[in-house]
């Protein structure tokens, strides 16, 4: 496996091996990495030629703190990545993908509005503009995106759309640990108790899922009902609860499968869960 910090020499890398008729797969990711994300690039090493992973930290889609205290782990990184059999681990700087003169933003307006999008634009507006750059960089085939964050996934596909950009994105299911917890870089923040407190998140999402298989499908008393489970646990602030069409996000759109969707601070860490029923 190669190591590149550099985008220019990412970007020459990779058309050397388009030229020699390879597929890419693409892996973008922030690094600290856990088996989720080797779920990840397990299904792009047997879907390609060449499998190429991002750890970029990027500072625009967090604020200050949050970007401080995001895990950091080079050295498990590259260990994973050399297991998960990939051909390129690009690890660039801050400096080297937002030069002084950077000055461009990418934003998918309405859909990045929908959800909790409205409070944190700003958040998206990051993930669009370094997933775009990253996707000129790496010029990828295909690109691997887990479905924890089913929001995400529906403005990067809108991205790809409206820019025509050739790429395909992948969505991977969400891999949990035995408790029932979604991985998440960020759990390696949680302390044994908060950790614990944390697992009502999983919890209440996965009972709502029971309800709408048991037949409930006013999405109002679901609402409510998530809310409540989720304010009355103990060590858990809840942030954001919704039961939305799985496709447009929308609350009164029924056309595709439903979406439950929840994000709490536990410790002052915010976590997310979500099922598609
Ligand atoms: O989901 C993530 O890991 C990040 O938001 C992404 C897509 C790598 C962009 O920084």
């Amino acid at each position: 496996m190669k190591i590149v910090t550099d985008p220019k020499k990412m970007t020459l890398l990779v058309r050397e091996a388009r030229r020699q008729g390879k597929r890419i797969g693409f892996v973008p990711t922030l690094g600290a990495l856990h088996d989720g994300h080797a779920t990840l690039m397990a299904k792009a090493r047997k879907e390609n030629d060449i499998v190429v992973v991002s750890t970029f930290v990027n500072p625009l889609q967090f604020r200050k703190a949050a970007y401080e205290r995001y895990p950091r782990d080079p050295e498990g990184d590259r260990a994973l990545c050399e297991k998960a059999g990939v051909d390129y681990l690009f690890a660039p700087s801050a400096e080297k993908m937002y030069p002084e003169r950077f000055d461009t933003v990418v934003e998918v307006k309405e859909l990045t509005g929908r959800l909790e999008g409205a409070a944190i634009r700003w958040h998206y507006r990051g993930v669009t503009t370094v997933v775009a750059k990253l996707f000129a960089i790496v010029e990828p085939d295909k690109a691997y995106f887990g479905k924890k964050d089913p929001h995400q996934l529906a403005i990067l596909k809108r991205m790809t759309e409206d820019l025509n950009i050739a790429v395909q994105i992948v969505p991977v299911a969400t891999k949990r640990d035995r408790d029932g917890m979604a991985l998440s870089s960020r759990n390696r923040l949680l302390t044994p108790e908060s950790r614990k407190a944390a697992l009502a998140l999983p919890k209440a999402v996965a009972e709502i899922e029971r309800r709408i298989k048991a037949g409930e499908t006013d999405r109002g008393k679901l609402t409510e009902a998530l809310t409540a489970m989720l304010s009355s646990a103990p060590g858990v602030t809840i942030d954001f609860a919704a039961i939305v069409d799985a496709e447009t996000l929308r609350e009164e759109d029924r056309s595709g499968p439903t979406l439950i969707y929840a994000a709490v601070f536990v410790d002052g860490l915010r976590l997310t869960d979500n099922r598609v029923v």
